[in-house]
């Protein structure tokens, strides 16, 4: 378990991308400047082992979706590198990095960004449409049925519930087999039961279909669908957290004494 765990740059190696679905070493991203200068992450190393289900918990404001679009290639950094696989983020020009993030990375956010014009099947396949992709059949039917949203595949945004929704864009994200999964709080716009629902198929698509998920939550009982989780402070990697249950990482936080955290 401990060699597959996320590391972090104290003294700890960042193996090669070998095992590894995205990695970043040393990633520094600052906004603004003078006295509005923040500094949202300081020179964080990571590494997203492949088939894993990983966490990133920490306060608002201590750089999670900061981290992870950086990650994903969806905003630039000041400083350090970032990898999907073994392809190195910056030095993709726009095109090239455009057509890896379309074809290799996979998004869930928080609104769900459905097309409310669009049937549930027809959101789940419209980012392979629109690459003009062919969805593999035997794949999107596995994807469907795990989802567990056959009977509704005909059903517009407006008339599924907020955890059916959801689960359209997990479907969405998961469709085109992308290498890594980021989630952005899938579960922050929806009650516990629905929130439940949407993890477990999250957990599922890991230790069924292989799939790799980075999922930032601030939630403990979230956070336990995961294998691993980090945990971020001001802009830096604090811990790391193996086989996590809310009470453990609920204990963890308190730990840290970080305001706002656990308070949600
Ligand atoms: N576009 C921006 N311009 C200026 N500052 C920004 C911008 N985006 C983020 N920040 C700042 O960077 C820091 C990290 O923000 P980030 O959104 O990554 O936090 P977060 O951990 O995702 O918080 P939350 O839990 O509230 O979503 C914050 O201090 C934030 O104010
Ligand atoms: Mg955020």
């Amino acid at each position: 378990m401990t060699n597959t765990a996320p590391t972090i740059d104290d003294g700890h190696t960042v193996p090669g991308a070998g095992d590894l679905a995205a990695r970043a070493l040393a990633v520094s991203k600052v906004y603004g400047s003078g006295d509005a200068r923040v500094t949202a992450l300081g020179e964080v190393s990571i590494g997203i082992p492949r088939g894993r289900f990983t966490a990133i918990m920490g306060p608002s404001g201590s750089g999670k979706s900061t981290l992870m679009h950086c990650m994903a290639g969806l905003d630039s950094i000041d400083a350090g590198q970032v990898f999907i696989g073994d392809v190195e983020l910056n030095r993709l020009d726009d095109k090239r990095l455009t057509r890896l993030r379309r074809d290799r990375v996979g998004f869930i956010f928080q609104a769900f960004n459905l097309v409310p014009t669009l049937t549930a099947l027809e959101n789940i396949t419209l980012p392979m449409d629109i690459a003009g992709r062919k969805a593999d059949k035997a794949w999107l039917d596995r994807v469907i049925d795990t989802v567990g949203l056959r009977p509704r595949l005909g059903h517009r945004p407006s008339q599924l519930s907020g955890g059916q929704q959801q689960r359209v864009a997990c479907a969405r994200a998961l469709a085109s087999r992308p290498e890594i999964i980021f989630a952005d709080e899938p579960t922050g716009n929806l009650d516990s039961r629905s929130g439940a629902e949407v993890l477990g198929f999250l957990r599922d698509s890991v230790r069924e279909m292989g799939r790799t998920i980075v999922m930032v939550t601030h939630d403990p009982a979230a956070a336990a669908y995961a294998d691993e989780v980090v945990f971020l402070g001001d802009g830096r990697i604090v811990d790391t957290m193996a086989a996590p249950t809310a009470e453990k990482v609920l204990e963890r936080m308190k730990g840290f004494d970080l305001p706002g955290v656990g308070s949600a």
